[in-house]
């Protein structure tokens, strides 16, 4: 029987999402609870954005600190939020310049901006990759390489052309006299956790140079912290031309970043881009604290082990369930590719008070918040392993 919440989303809000569960009202670290008090593991919170979990007490003290002090200011004005944060991620990342926006979509869309630029009118044609993902915006959506996508759509922005992850010679085979730049993520996230592999990047990352050609990463899932480095990339021994960031960056408030080498940064001249709402006082301010969080409680430490330590245990449950074709991820970014629906087992961990995501038909994703602990990852893997139980039996 659906909650009155949910019969008011059904009534008064577009149906653009599939919306399930109870009405959830509050979070704490990696748990959640709705409004019957039960009480739900969430290791996939916020999608990816929750790198800290719910409600992380220095969050809560700096959105309200700022709240008090100064919520908003156009960009036309000096203010020293945003160009700290700007400082501490080229301090943290490459020497850079950084855009801010508020959506993954948003920072992809500035990117392909930059590229336009860089390719003067005669280079405008981007590769990226089949089962990516890089937002719902038009051009967003159109370098995403996913028909379901974009098909109802059509037609699309024309520029972008498709190869599949860590085929360089696929890559190699469609660059041609108009190609300016090559978008892809590390690790596909809604794509079902697919790792590009170190040297194919290092191949790829090698050919752009040589060609002039920008190598862009979107880090919107893979960046802050999640692959157990502060940025994805940093585990390939390369530096890119573009990074875009989101999620983890405001940890729950909303905050994407463009970050540009500063070889081509000035490229981007007063009035190309802008965005009324990004890299207010409010939302740098609160990424600031994310930064300090993430070094003060040592969480790319953390990271690593736990990722460790989920993986090896997901091991143990493949070892037992013949349906569990593969593991997949780095960090605490992690793949379960099942030969069955991935999407119903969502549903009976759900209704087990646990929080997990479904991709891609068959994959299970999980992502916990970057402080989860070995007692909470044993509880959710518990769940899964009574569900997997049934699964089997059928
Ligand atoms: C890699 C990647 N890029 C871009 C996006 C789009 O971000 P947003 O939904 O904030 O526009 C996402 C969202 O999941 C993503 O995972």
């Amino acid at each position: 029987m659906k909650n009155q919440t949910a019969k008011i989303f059904e009534k008064y809000s577009l149906n653009t999402y599939t919306r399930v569960g109870p009405v959830f009202v509050k979070g704490k670290g990696s748990f959640l609870w709705d409004e019957d008090g039960k009480k739900y593991l969430d290791l996939f919170p916020g999608w990816g954005v929750s790198i800290l979990g719910h409600c992380h007490l220095r969050i809560i003290k700096a959105i309200s600190d700022q709240a008090k002090k100064l919520i908003h200011l156009p960009n036309n004005l000096i203010f020293k939020e945003q160009a700290d944060l700007a400082k501490e991620i080229a301090k943290s990342s490459f020497p850079s310049k950084v855009f801010f926006a508020n959506s993954g979509a948003e920072g992809v869309e500035g990117a392909i901006k930059l590229s336009r630029l860089y390719g003067e009118g005669s280079r405008f044609e981007i590769i990226t990759m089949k089962n990516s993902f890089h937002g719902r915006t038009f051009a967003a959506m159109s370098a995403t390489g996913q028909q379901k996508y974009n098909a109802p759509f059509k037609p699309i922005v024309p520029v972008f052309r498709h190869v599949s992850l860590n085929d360089y010679d696929a890559l190699k085979g469609k660059i041609n006299k108009k190609t300016v730049a090559v978008l892809l993520e590390l690790i596909q996230g809604e794509g079902g956790i697919n790792v590009a592999r170190k040297a194919y990047i290092n191949r790829v990352r090698n050919l752009c140079f040589k060609k002039k050609i920008l190598f862009i990463v979107d880090e919107v899932q893979t960046g802050m912290g999640r692959t157990g480095k502060l940025f994805a990339y940093q585990n390939y021994n390369i530096t890119p031309d573009i990074m875009i960031l989101s999620k983890g960056l405001g940890a729950g408030v909303p905050i994407s970043a463009v970050v540009v080498n500063r070889a081509i940064a000035d490229i981007i001249k007063p009035g190309m881009h802008a965005s009324t709402f990004g890299g207010s006082p409010f939302v740098t301010k609160v990424s600031l604290e994310v930064f300090k969080t993430i070094k003060e409680e040592k969480l790319l430490k953390n990271t690593i082990k736990m990722g460790v330590y989920l993986t090896r245990k997901l091991y143990e449950l493949k070892s037992k369930f013949s349906f569990i074709k593969e593991i997949r991820g780095m960090g605490l970014m992690v793949g379960i590719e099942l030969k069955v629906k991935s999407a119903p087992i969502f549903q009976k961990a759900l209704a087990r008070g646990l929080i997990v995501n479904s991709t891609h038909l068959n994959v299970l994703r999980i992502m916990p918040a970057l402080n989860v602990n070995k007692s909470e990852i044993d509880s959710g893997l518990k769940i899964l392993e009574e569900i997997f139980k049934e699964v089997g039996k059928k």
